[in-house]
């Protein structure tokens, strides 16, 4: 007899550590926090839009042809997504998978981000510029509740991959990636501090 595990949900984990990575990093902070100053349209977006943040999502989602800084980031993401990709054994012979979005999101007290996914994207994710400690974390959907029906709920002490639900922390530095079809929130921020976070998609067509 044999339990087999078919269709897994897979998460891409890294933390950005190169030499230079803390200096990049400061110069992302820094331009997240000018965009905020100078984009007075996402300023009014978000307030319409994500109460207690600013997101550049409406306004200036292509950072990564703006700012070298983010391009400098895009190359590293690039990497990381190809590992990814690799892992998931997509075909992509006759494809690249290019960064097509990128947008910075500040949250401040009381910001939360609700369930979503990246539509017309194939890759996304999210790098994290700053969090404090307990930051809202980024949570993750079962893709299948939908469908389970009259599957009762899962046991308190479920193994981790058998939750309906997942919660990754996040920390400055850390990179998640995942396939844009999985829903995931994230939690009103309950710090004073800001989290700052970039996301972005990547595309194939
Ligand atoms: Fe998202």
């Amino acid at each position: 007899m044999a339990t087999q595990q078919l269709f897994p949900t897979l998460v891409y984990t890294a933390r950005l550590r190169f030499r230079g990575w803390r200096a990049l990093n400061a110069r992302l902070l820094r331009e997240c926090r000018q965009l905020r100053a100078d984009d007075a349209a996402g300023r009014r977006w978000s307030a319409r839009n994500y109460p207690g943040g600013y997101t550049s999502y409406g306004s200036a989602h292509r950072m990564q042809q703006l700012s070298p800084t983010f391009a400098a980031l895009a190359r590293r993401l690039d990497r990381h997504v190809v590992r990814f990709t690799r892992t998931l054994q997509m075909d992509l012979s006759r494809r690249t998978l290019v960064m097509t979005d990128c947008w910075v999101n500040i949250m401040g007290r009381g910001a939360a981000h609700g369930l979503h996914l990246h539509p017309l994207a194939t890759i996304s994710g999210s790098y994290y510029v700053a969090a404090p400690a307990g930051a809202a974390g980024l949570k993750f959907e079962d893709p299948r509740l939908a469908r389970f029906m009259a599957a009762p709920p899962r046991r308190s002490d479920a193994r981790r991959a058998n939750r309906p639900w997942v919660i990754f922390p996040v920390r400055a530095g850390a990179l998640l990636l995942f396939e844009s079809w999985l829903r995931h929130e994230v939690a009103p921020h309950s710090r004073a501090a800001e989290r700052v976070s970039i996301s972005f998609n990547y595309s194939w067509f």
